[in-house]
């Protein structure tokens, strides 16, 4: 069967879901607080090679890295942040806002991470207002949901991501605009992956709620999974129905592991599959 293609180029397109219809799967990776000026090399291997890949691609590095990252890139791949203020300047030591995120030339930005909803302390309706803030200045908001370890023993993981998302996410957000990351707590960075059924319970879970919100616009944007991706689990996990693809940690920060999950998801995802909706 022919590539499904939006009409988005990979390379240097930011990610751009739904175009005519069809959904591009987005590879998109999570460097932390990892990352000096040396990783740049890394940037520099992932634009080379983005052209010849057949999904949208995404890297997020620490904001000190940011702008050097857009050069690097030479236009070739865009480059995202890893959070933003919801005001747009202010007396706010040490923030930064959406506004200097475009400035420095990020095409998107992560917002709602569990780490920043645990050790930060975020609230729902602060990732709300940042991913309003960020949307209203062009960026794409990649906004994360996903439940925790004793949240999903109690039977809660629905009802925790299912608040999550109506808290979280933009009135008027569109495929366009916002992408969804569904990223369990207690699979980020520990090794351990859901089922393939608990995967699609709650994209399933996700793709229900975001319609009822939203509409056609809810239905038509593209979820993620994130939590231990790796070049070797991700056929698996980019088969599954529903999953336009990854938000990558660790994964991330070689270029050769993270170009390795991306050809797996233009294979999975944009040939030949039923996925999306
Ligand atoms: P991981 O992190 O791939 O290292 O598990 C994913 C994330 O936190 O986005």
């Amino acid at each position: 069967m022919a590539a499904r293609r939006t009409g988005v180029k990979g390379s240097c397109s930011r990610p751009d879901a739904a175009k005519g219809g069809e959904m591009r799967a987005l590879i998109a990776g999570n460097w932390k607080m990892h990352g000096t000026g040396q990783a740049l090399e890394e940037v520099r291997k992932v634009a080379d090679a983005a052209a010849a890949i057949d999904c949208d691609l995404l890297l997020c590095p620490p904001a000190t890295l940011l702008h050097r990252a857009v050069e690097a890139s030479g236009g070739r791949l865009p480059i995202g942040a890893q959070d933003c203020h919801w005001e747009r300047s202010g007396a706010f030591t040490g923030d930064i806002s959406a506004e200097m995120l475009v400035d420095a030339g990020a095409r998107a930005v992560i917002v709602g991470h569990s780490e920043r909803r645990l050790y930060h302390a975020e609230s729902d309706q602060q990732v709300e207002a940042k991913a309003r803030a960020a949307q209203a200045v062009g960026l794409v908001t990649i906004i994360c949901v996903g439940e925790s370890e004793a949240e999903r023993a109690a039977g809660q993981e629905m009802a925790v991501v299912g608040r999550q998302l109506s808290g979280s996410i933009p009135e008027g957000s569109s495929a366009q605009t916002c992408v969804v990351a569904y990223e369990p707590v207690w699979a980020i960075g520990s090794g351990r992956t859901p089922t393939r059924e608990e995967i699609l319970a709650m994209h399933g879970f996700i793709r229900t709620s975001l319609g009822r919100r939203l509409g056609g616009a809810g239905q038509a944007m593209r979820i993620l999974y994130g939590g231990s991706v790796k070049p070797a689990n991700a056929a698996q996990i980019l088969g599954l129905p529903d999953v336009a693809g990854a938000l990558v940690g660790g994964a991330s920060l070689k270029a050769d592991e993270f170009l390795a999950i991306a050809r797996a998801a233009g294979q999975e995802i944009n040939h030949g599959k039923p996925t999306l909706r």
